[in-house]
C-alpha cells in the first residue's frame, strides 16, 4: 500500500485512484491496516494526493483548475472512507468487547396459562353452592353397574339403559355414563357416618363418558349432579334453588321454566330451560337478526331434574316416609359453549392454546 508513486498516480487516472481507495479499504480488518491506508493516501512525505498535488506544475496552465478541483474531490473520498472505516472499526470492536449476557436488559415475560372453560365453569357453579350451603363431593369413573344404573332405579333390562351409550368394561365395570351414581355414595357414606344422613346438600362436578360422537356430543365430557335430601323438601325447593343458581351464572334476568319429563331415578321429572342469555329469551339480536344460540325459540336447555325417586332414597338407607330431596344434573360442556360462544364441542377437547387464550377474557 505504500509503493508510492503508482501507476495511476503517475497517469493521473484520477477515476482509477477511486476505485484503487475503494479496494484498498475493503481490505482493511483492523486499526494497523486503516493507519497504513492512511499513510498511503494522506502521508505527507510520500502519499499519493502529495505526489498528485506535486504534479500540478506538470499539468498545462488551462487545465490546472479542473486538475486541482478532481484532486481535491479524490482527498475528500479519501477522508470520508478513513473516517467512516475508523467508525465501522470502533462498533466491530465495541461488540467484541460487551459481554454476552446484558443483565441490564428488561427480562422476558412468561406467557400465562389459562383456565379451560370448563374448569372455569366448573368452579364457577361450584363457588355458587358452596354459597348454598352445599359440599363437593367426587365419585370413581369407572363404576359398576349397581351404582350407575340399578340403584337409580334401573334394574337389568330396564329400557332407560340403552338411551346411555355405554362403555363397557370388563368385570361388570363401565365408565360412568353420568354423575348420578355420585348420589347413591354421597347418600350411602352419610348415612353410615355416626350421626349421619340427612340433611344432604351436595354437589358432584366430574367427567362422564358415552359412546357418542359427533358435533354436539363428545365420549367424554363433563356434568355436575346437585342432590339436596331433608324433611319437607318440595319441588317449589327445587325451582327455586335452579333459579337462584342461574341468575348467578348467566345474568341476574334470567328465567327459568321446568318441562315435564321422565327420568327413572326421579319421580317428578323435569327438563330445565332458561332464558337464552343471548337475546335475554325474546329470540331475537337488537330487536331484528334471529338469535343463533337459541334457535330464535328464547329458551335454552340446560340440566334434567326431579324429586328423588323413594325408591332410590330406600335403596340408600334413607327413610322416604320422613325425607324427601331433589336432584338435577347439569352439562358442564354444554354450559361452557354457551358461556363463551363455543360452536363445536371438539373445540374444548383439542388442546389448542388459542381457545384458552379467547376466554381468559
Ligand atoms: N343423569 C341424567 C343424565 O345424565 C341427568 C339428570 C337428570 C340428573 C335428572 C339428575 C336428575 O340428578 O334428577 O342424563
Amino acid at each position: 500500500m505504500s509503493e508510492t508513486p503508482i501507476d495511476e498516480v503517475a497517469a493521473g487516472d484520477l477515476e482509477a485512484l477511486h476505485e484503487r481507495l475503494e479496494r484498498e479499504a475493503g481490505e482493511v480488518s483492523d486499526r494497523a491496516g486503516w493507519e497504513a491506508l492512511r499513510l498511503a493516501w494522506l502521508g505527507r512525505k510520500r502519499g499519493r494526493l502529495k505526489a498528485l498535488m506535486g504534479r500540478m506544475k506538470e499539468i498545462p496552465p488551462a487545465e490546472r483548475r479542473a486538475y486541482g478541483q478532481a484532486v481535491n474531490r479524490l482527498k475528500q473520498a479519501v477522508e470520508a472512507r478513513l473516517e467512516a472505516l475508523a467508525a465501522a472499526l470502533e462498533d466491530e470492536a465495541a461488540a467484541a468487547a460487551r459481554p454476552a449476557l446484558d443483565v441490564t436488559l428488561p427480562g422476558r415475560r412468561p406467557r400465562l396459562g389459562a383456565l379451560h372453560p370448563v374448569t372455569r365453569v366448573s368452579r364457577a357453579v361450584e363457588a355458587i353452592f358452596t354459597e348454598l350451603g352445599y359440599s363437593v363431593a367426587e365419585g370413581p369413573e369407572i363404576e359398576d353397574e349397581e351404582h350407575n344404573f340399578t340403584l337409580l332405579n334401573m334394574p337389568p333390562g330396564h329400557p332407560a339403559r340403552d338411551t346411555q351409550d355405554t362403555l363397557f368394561l370388563d368385570g361388570g365395570l363401565l365408565l360412568r355414563t353420568h354423575t348420578s351414581p355420585v348420589q347413591i355414595r354421597t347418600m350411602r357414606a352419610r348415612i353410615e357416618q355416626q350421626g349421619g344422613g340427612p340433611p344432604i346438600r351436595v354437589i358432584c362436578p366430574g367427567r362422564v363418558y358415552r359412546n357418542d360422537n359427533d358435533l354436539r356430543h363428545s365420549p367424554m365430557f363433563h356434568q355436575v349432579e346437585g342432590l339436596a335430601v331433608a324433611e319437607g323438601i318440595t319441588l317449589g325447593d327445587l325451582k327455586g334453588t335452579l333459579e337462584a343458581f342461574v341468575k348467578r351464572l348467566f345474568r341476574p334476568d334470567t328465567g327459568v321454566r321446568l318441562r315435564p319429563s321422565y327420568f327413572p331415578f326421579t319421580e317428578p321429572s323435569a327438563e330445565v330451560d332458561i332464558t337464552c342469555p343471548f337475546c335475554a329469551g325474546s329470540g331475537e339480536i337488537d330487536g331484528a337478526a334471529a338469535c343463533g344460540t337459541c334457535s330464535a325459540t328464547g329458551w335454552i336447555e340446560i340440566l334434567g331434574s326431579g324429586m328423588v325417586d323413594p325408591r332410590v332414597l330406600a335403596a340408600c338407607g334413607v327413610d322416604p316416609s320422613r325425607y324427601s330431596g331433589f336432584a338435577f344434573g347439569l352439562g358442564l360442556d354444554r354450559v361452557a359453549m354457551i358461556r363463551y360462544g363455543i360452536p363445536n364441542i371438539r373445540l374444548l377437547f383439542d388442546n389448542d392454546e388459542r381457545l384458552l387464550r379467547q376466554v381468559r377474557g
